[in-house]
């Protein structure tokens, strides 16, 4: 079997949550994890995609060291995983440029995700947001990605550098990139917010009891998960017993999704007891859970040079791939070349 390359970028959103842990952050470790020799992993901080709608400057700098830190702190070695942020390997918006040459105006004007974030205000939206799957495109297709882990809501735009890749080639009678692969993780909950099951868990409610953040001592998880809502009922027998009932079905899940078991299986475990035996239980698995993971996100957020220097390591890595790639598409487009 060929070599897999992973590729996958996160926004720099900070406040890491409970949701965040269970969704890529884990998902990323388990892939680094399970990496066999020869095969590489690159992770990256999407700075550049992040300004697309407008950051403050200082938040987006804090935001992006948080997320690195988070990721180490979950298990993101960056010893075999290449870890770095987007604007600090300026090839992604170079090649970016040459594959906006390529991609068609109607292929973009397709993309859901652009109307969905441009709203009524499409004038008004940045040409950034518009042309971000572009340089999506180009974040894989610079480390000739092979497996691309994403969530549901990115799949069309990796259907897109898909589409980009083949037209490239296509184009130029060269065999430059592969065709990147979407891989969806199976298991990753979606995390609901503590105080009402039916909306996800997410750093903008205004409401801290909603969300446990990584950063969350033992004592503010026991408190948080003591106050979460739920209905009056007992646990039921089975998963199917969750079924309309979003905030009973929303903790059994995160227990299942940290102990690796099933929600049947929990069901079955506390079938007929009543919520106020339930969460402590909880509690002592997600604080077992978190407690190595916050403990070293703070001990990280507390030296934030080391992160840049971690980071800034990543890059010099990633560079080496990544000047290599550009250097073939100039040569491949008609650039003069040294
Ligand atoms: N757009 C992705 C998101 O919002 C983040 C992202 C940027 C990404 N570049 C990527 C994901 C490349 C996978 C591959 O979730």
């Amino acid at each position: 079997m060929t070599s897999q390359r992973i590729v996958s970028g996160i926004q720099p959103t900070g406040q890491l949550h409970l949701g965040n842990y269970l969704g890529a952050l884990r998902n990323w470790v388990r892939m680094q994890q399970a990496l066999a020799p020869g095969d590489q992993a690159f992770y990256f901080i999407a700075d550049l995609h992040a300004i697309t709608v407008f950051q403050d400057p200082a938040t987006l700098r804090q935001a992006t060291r948080e997320m690195a830190a988070a990721l180490i702190a979950s298990g993101i070695d960056p010893a075999r995983a290449t870890l770095f942020s987007h604007s600090q390997v300026p090839e992604h918006a170079e090649l970016a440029w040459v594959l906006g040459c390529v991609a068609r105006v109607g292929w973009l004007n397709r993309m859901t995700q652009f109307k969905e974030k441009s709203g009524k205000d499409r004038e008004g939206a940045s040409v950034g947001l518009y042309t971000y799957p572009v340089l999506q495109a180009a974040d894989v297709l610079l480390y000739k990605a092979t497996h691309v882990p994403v969530g549901e809501d990115q799949k069309q735009h990796l259907e897109l550098a898909r589409d980009i890749a083949i037209k490239f080639n296509t184009d130029y009678g060269v065999e430059i990139f592969p065709l990147p692969e979407p891989t969806i993780p199976p298991t990753a909950p979606r995390v609901r917010s503590l105080r009402d099951g039916t909306q996800k868990m997410s750093k903008s409610d205004p409401s801290e009891q909603s969300r446990i953040n990584l950063t969350d001592t033992p004592d503010q998880i026991l408190a948080k998960l003591r106050k979460a809502r739920t209905d009056p009922e007992p646990l039921p027998a089975s998963e199917a017993g969750l079924a309309g009932r979003p905030e009973a079905e929303n903790l059994v899940r995160i227990f299942a999704a940290l102990t690796g078991r099933s929600a049947n299986d929990i069901c079955a475990e506390f079938a007929g007891r009543g919520f106020a035996d339930f969460k402590p239980a909880l509690a002592e698995v997600v604080i077992a859970a978190l407690a190595p993971v916050s403990a070293r996100l703070r001990d990280l957020l507390a030296h934030p040079d080391e992160i840049d220097r971690l980071l800034a390591e990543g890059a010099a890595r990633a560079r080496e791939t990544a000047a290599r790639t550009l250097a073939e598409v100039h040569r491949a487009v008609g650039f003069l070349c040294p």
